[in-house]
């Protein structure tokens, strides 16, 4: 079952296009990223199927609900976390927990009982009765995905989880949302623009670049689609010759480097050697998302974002 369904979604701001005929679904329990540089359209999308915006044409069901027609009921079984920061400072991080059970009519009791719990899960119990002022970065982020997940929704919207972590903050993130997502059977979309966080967490990944998907599907499927293995070779080499060769997917030279990609690299590397006259440095890897993201858009992701 789908817990999403996108159809034909176009947003429009003034002149720009940050929404370009987005269609697409989210199956029922899987983590789903939208991965993409700055500008890509990632949050107009997130703010979207939260209701939070409207889009210029096309809709959603989130749930069986229409985004457009019954964005109420849409509101009930999602849990967002913003990009940008939006905990109660001044309050205790029990408090910031406790005004959001309110907000979702949460029986007092239940809330009580779910605050605590969900406190001592995201290693947050002992500071519960801190200012959320106090707390760094990575600290606070728990706990705004602790606020959530408060409700017990459906579906959990995380729009950049992670950015501005340290690694081990990023990584203890991670670790949480594997740990809900195998406790509960529960919907995750993230966005990121870390290759490494989509491909630690997702089932399937949407590239997204200029407000349109360009290419979605499991982060094996993505790497298989450009071969296994690359070689990247600086020196000399007749690259038509190697392009012949039956085995090669792609010959492209980037950066005076020459980048080979095949299934089965390090098996035939004698077959290709046989056409490189000189070699001044060589590299033999496995496939990375990166990789991937270079090849769909010609582009690292950190140029993209320039
Ligand atoms: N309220 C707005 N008014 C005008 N333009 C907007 C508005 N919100 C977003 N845009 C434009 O829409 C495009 C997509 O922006 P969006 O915030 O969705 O990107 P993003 O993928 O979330 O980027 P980032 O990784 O920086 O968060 C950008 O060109 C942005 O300038
Ligand atoms: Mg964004």
């Amino acid at each position: 079952m789908n817990a999403i369904n996108i159809k034909d979604i176009t947003k429009k701001f003034k002149e720009v296009d940050a929404l370009s005929g987005i269609s697409f679904d989210i199956k029922q329990g899987e983590v789903f990223s939208l991965l993409g540089p700055n500008g890509a359209g990632k949050t107009t999308l997130i703010s979207i199927l939260t209701t939070i915006l409207k889009p210029t044409s096309g809709t959603a069901v989130i749930n069986g609900k229409d985004i457009i027609k019954e964005p109420l009921d849409v509101r009930k079984n999602i849990g967002i976390v913003f990009q940008e920061p939006s905990l109660d400072d001044l309050l205790t991080a029990k408090e910031n927990l406790y005004l959001h059970s309110m907000l979702y009519n949460m029986p007092k009791e239940i809330a009580k009982k779910r605050i605590k719990d969900i406190l001592i899960t995201v290693n947050l119990y002992e500071r519960k009765d801190h200012i959320v002022k106090t707390f760094s970065g990575g600290m606070k982020r728990q706990l705004e995905i602790a606020r959530g997940l408060l409700h017990t929704p459906k579906i959990l919207f995380l729009d950049e989880p992670t950015v501005g972590l340290d690694p081990f903050s990023r990584r203890n993130i991670w670790e949480y949302i594997k740990k809900v997502k195998k406790e509960q059977n529960i919907t995750i979309i993230l966005t990121t623009h870390y290759m490494e966080e989509a491909e630690s967490l997702s089932d399937r990944i949407a590239i997204i670049n200029k407000g349109k998907i360009i290419e979605l599907d499991t982060p094996e499927n993505l790497k298989k689609k450009i071969g296994d293995e690359i070689l990247i070779i600086k020196g000399i080499v007749d690259d038509n010759r190697v392009r012949s060769l039956d085995f090669i997917k792609s010959v492209d030279l980037k950066n005076d480097k020459y980048i080979i990609t095949s299934k089965e690299i390090t098996k035939n590397l004698n077959k290709i050697l046989e056409y490189v006259k000189r070699i001044d440095d060589i590299e033999i890897r496995k496939t990375s998302l990166e990789d991937v993201f270079l090849k769909m858009t010609g582009k690292k992701i950190e140029e993209l974002d320039e």
